[in-house]
């Protein structure tokens, strides 16, 4: 049995989890944490901080928010619990310092913890390849009215694929009414669209001369990324340090 300390536990994707886990024999969430603890009744305790958990923990799964983040590794970094991270928006210096934490304990950080989605990471970074000399790349991501993060994690991690393919010769444009020139060949637009209830939509867009190519995914509803985060869990379970990604997931799932 894992037993899995949720941070993030009364957002949506935390009781998202919450519902799919409860259904599962090999896993269980042992304890929650959330700033807002008394939101949902839940079938594990709730803590506001990470304080006074006494429960023993196997797996921290993070959906939650940036600031939580030196919180988490610390107790994480104390505990040895592994970690999976799925929060979106983290700095440059988030990074920095959760490579710094997976060298005491496994981290696994997606942005977007579909399968789907990093499956056609491959298939945008060769049509780059391919397709750069003559097309221009524009990214235009779609999500619901509540997110706080622009542009999506997700479309930094599809342009930083582009841009790794393309020898980081790129720029990222995100706001074109600022410009008055026309654009630049090597520039990626990215473009972020919130409303409704959307759980996430990322089409690439190659543009030519009289044609375009487009590569789209769209994910119907949030248990694709729980799904993902439980492949995570089953991954970094017996690992014992390290920074792990989709990328090392995906070898071993296919
Ligand atoms: N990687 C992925 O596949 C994926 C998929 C969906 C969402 N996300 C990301 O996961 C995060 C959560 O998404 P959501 O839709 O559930 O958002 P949400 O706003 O519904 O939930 C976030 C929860 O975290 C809690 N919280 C905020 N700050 C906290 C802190 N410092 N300490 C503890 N709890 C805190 C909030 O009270 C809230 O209950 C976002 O960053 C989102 O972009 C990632």
């Amino acid at each position: 049995m894992i037993n899995v300390l949720m941070n993030g536990c009364n957002g949506k994707m935390g009781q998202t989890l919450s519902d799919l886990i409860e259904e599962l024999d090999y896993i269980r969430i042992i304890a929650g944490v959330d700033r807002n603890p008394k939101k949902f009744k839940n079938s594990y305790p709730v803590y506001p901080s990470f304080e006074n958990i006494k429960e023993e923990v196997d797996v921290t799964i993070d959906f939650s928010h940036p600031s939580a983040l030196q919180d988490l590794l610390n107790f994480c970094v104390n505990k040895k619990t592994a970690l999976v991270v799925a929060t979106t928006g983290l700095s440059p210096l988030d990074n920095e310092i959760l490579k710094q934490a997976s060298e005491n304990i496994p981290i696994f950080v997606s942005a977007n913890m579909s399968i789907g989605i990093n499956l056609i990471m491959n298939l945008v970074s060769e049509t780059a390849k391919t397709l750069h000399s003559n097309f221009d790349i524009e990214i235009i991501e779609k999500h619901h009215n509540e997110k706080k993060d622009a542009p999506s994690g997700t479309a930094l991690m599809l342009a930083d694929e582009i841009n790794n393919a393309l020898n980081d010769t790129m720029n990222y444009v995100y706001d074109r009414s600022i410009h008055t020139e026309k654009r630049n060949k090597n520039d990626i637009g990215i473009h972020s669209l919130r409303g409704g209830s959307i759980p996430g939509e990322h089409s690439i867009i190659f543009a030519g001369l009289d044609e375009i190519i487009e590569i789209k995914h769209t994910a119907l509803s949030r248990i694709i990324f729980a799904k993902g985060a439980l492949e995570a869990v089953k991954f970094i379970y017996n690992k014992e340090k390290g920074l792990f990604t989709m990328k090392n997931l995906l070898k071993e799932l296919i």
